[in-house]
């Protein structure tokens, strides 16, 4: 397996003004070449920062939103309007404040009671959207991606049947032990993208974070493991607290 990228910023604000930079020039770039962007974003707490960034003029002015196409990689099974939604995180700390065209927007239809009939609905949406393919599926642009202290990424967890999902690009999840039930995009899908993203924060992922990185791999325990973009590229961007526990890796930091 390659060995990991790895930018190590100070602290959660400038690992996600790195982050935000890397959108924007990942967009620009893009737009450039094709007239478009796709990406995939992540819910949790970590990358509201970024979003909140990427709505501010010193970013949101640099990117040609008529020309995003924003997704999620996850969703909990709750409507739109519930404190644990994924969408609504997005929607206050991006799409409102950057006034993106709604239908710019893909939403998981997280409220839907049928969770393999919303999974399979999002990816005929994928399939309609996204004209970039790796093999015959949908390649994204970009793809933030968080990691939970279990090791999980998306909804992809631990010893969950969507970790064995390999032909179809959206499933349903869950977290077990009580957790909401999710819908998730699967390693196809996030391995075929062009370009990933970690963005990891905080001490309480350090001993997670170098068990990933550093350790054996497995990934049926150790979701994140699983990202290995096929034609690809994956970068952690992780803070100092995250890395605390990372021995051998060699760390650009800035
Ligand atoms: C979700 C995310 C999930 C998240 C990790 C890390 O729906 O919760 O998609 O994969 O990235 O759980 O979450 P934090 O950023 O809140 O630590």
């Amino acid at each position: 397996m390659p060995k990991p990228k790895i930018r190590v910023s100070p602290n959660l604000e400038e690992l996600s003004r790195a982050a935000a930079e890397l959108f924007v020039e990942t967009a620009r770039s893009r737009i450039a070449a094709t007239g478009s962007f796709f990406a995939a974003l992540s819910g949790g707490a970590t990358p509201r920062r970024l979003y909140e960034l990427l709505a501010t003029s010193a970013y949101s002015d640099r990117i040609a939103w008529p020309n995003v196409h924003l997704f999620q990689v996850d969703e909990r099974c709750v409507p739109p309007d519930h404190p644990d939604n994924n969408f609504r995180m997005i929607r206050e700390a991006l799409l409102v404040p950057s006034r993106m065209a709604p239908e710019n927007f893909h939403r998981m239809d997280g409220e839907q009671a049928d969770a393999s009939e919303a999974a399979r609905q999002y990816a005929l949406e994928l399939d309609r959207v996204i004209p970039n393919r790796e093999g015959n599926c949908p390649r994204f642009d970009l793809v933030v991606l968080g990691m939970g202290n279990d090791g999980h990424t998306a909804s992809l967890f631990p010893g969950s049947p969507a970790l064995e999902e390999r032909d179809g690009w959206v499933c349903p999840s869950s977290p077990g032990a009580g957790g909401l039930p999710r819908i998730t995009l699967t390693y196809t899908v996030l391995n075929a993208a062009a370009q990933l993203v970690f963005l990891v924060s905080g001490s309480e992922k350090a001993a997670t974070l170098a068990n990933v990185l550093e350790g054996p791999p497995q990934s049926h325990l150790l979701p994140a493991q699983g990202i290995c973009p096929v034609n690809g590229h994956l970068v952690w961007y992780v803070d100092e607290a995250a890395a605390s526990q990372l021995q051998g890796i060699s760390r650009s930091s800035g």
